[in-house]
């Protein structure tokens, strides 16, 4: 089995896939885990960081969300190392009255469809979460959404599939193209060779639009930029540390506090194409964003600022399942790769397993995902 994509995604089903025995190959063409999946704040928030018309990523997300303790567990055993899963809930801040109308809506809409959220005046949200303004106008409380540190989960990933004597990671080897096949699909790569297997699983994130060799079927994927930073919570500051122990998501920004003390504050979003520079105005707009929903966070230390890739499908959902003869997707999972993570490696890897038996598969859950939706 050949896996193109190194990140979380690619490197979460070989795992899986290592776990029964199967030899796999994971190609990466930078180092593995250090593209979107290092950048990622590692929110797994279905309810503050969805929209009213997804109810079929909705669906997608709450059957990930409930594999997430059961993966989170099995790394840890395979690998000692904790990827610190949290479930402290997230808290949706309005800012302002305008801001209060819009969260009003959407919690009237999350309400309608069972979700477990619960609305609070500004006083209720400064007694939950006391490093909120006491400006803000109302907030919402999404006990459901939590959180992993996606780094950690990255290198948990890397040393577990290390350890699997039948997984292989070849980092910068890039994938130029992919040629379907029913029984020996082939990735040509960079320098002109070729590999065969007898399946190949597509997770090349914001790169897998790219991949030629698959024409007349698409891929359309294409990177969104995030531009992100880091603030330190237990540098010494006048007056109270600062704390915070939600995430919190306003309009403009959210803050997501880390167990080792980082604080990531994100993310912009961006139609730049592959370009990840930092830049001023990236900044001060985020800046300005967390500021106006925690404004101590003012005189903390800044740690390191960054860009990621998200790979973004025309439908913003992602692309999960048989793409082609021999081909299958784990790809375009734009801004909840962390949180789509499990259901991805667990599924992806029932279904290309299944395909290697020449078994039936059927996972319901995919289905609103064909990669082929797009033909
Ligand atoms: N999921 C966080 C982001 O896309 O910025």
């Amino acid at each position: 089995m050949l896996v193109v994509g190194g990140g979380v995604v690619g490197l979460g089903v070989a795992w899986r896939l290592g776990q029964q025995g199967v030899r796999v190959t994971v190609l990466e063409r930078g180092e593995a885990g250090r593209g979107a999946s290092w950048a990622a704040a590692g929110m797994l928030a279905p309810v503050a960081e969805l929209g009213f018309e997804e109810l079929d990523l909705y669906a997608l997300s709450r059957e990930s969300l409930r594999h997430w303790p059961a993966f989170a567990r099995d790394l840890e055993a395979a690998t000692g190392r904790s990827v610190d899963y949290r479930d402290d809930g997230t808290l949706v801040v309005a800012p302002d009255r305008d801001a209060a109308e819009a969260l009003r809506r959407s919690f009237r809409f999350q309400q309608q469809h069972g979700v477990d959220v619960r609305w609070l005046s500004r006083d209720a949200a400064l007694d939950l979460e006391p490093f909120l303004s006491p400006r803000i106008a109302a907030a919402v409380h999404a006990p459901g959404d939590h959180q992993v540190d996606n780094r950690r989960l990255v290198t948990a990933l890397r040393a577990a599939v290390e350890d699997a004597a039948s997984v292989t990671v070849q980092e910068h080897v890039a994938v130029r193209a992919i040629h379907p096949d029913a029984d020996a699909p082939r990735a040509v790569l960079d320098d002109g060779s070729e590999i065969a297997a007898r399946q190949v699983v597509l997770a090349a994130g914001a790169w897998s639009g790219g991949v030629e060799g698959l024409a007349p079927v698409e891929v359309p994927v294409r990177p969104v930029k995030g531009q992100m930073l880091s603030l330190r919570m237990d540098a010494p500051v006048a007056g109270p540390p600062f704390g915070l122990r939600h995430v919190v998501r306003s309009p403009d920004a959210y803050l997501v506090p880390k167990s080792d003390g980082r604080l990531v504050i994100g993310a912009t979003s961006e139609e730049q194409a592959f370009d990840t520079r930092v830049t001023a105005g990236g900044l001060y707009r985020l800046l300005e964003g967390a500021w106006e929903a925690c404004p101590g966070i003012d005189d903390l230390d800044v740690i390191e600022t960054w860009a990621g890739l998200r790979p973004a499908s025309r439908d913003h959902a992602p692309l999960l399942g048989p793409l082609a003869p021999g081909v299958v997707a784990a790809t375009g999972h734009y801004r909840h790769g962390i949180l789509l993570t499990p259901v991805t490696a667990d599924e992806i890897a029932a279904l290309t397993l299944a395909r290697l038996r020449d078994a039936d598969h059927t996972a319901d859950v995919l289905a609103p995902f064909a990669p082929t939706r797009f033909a």
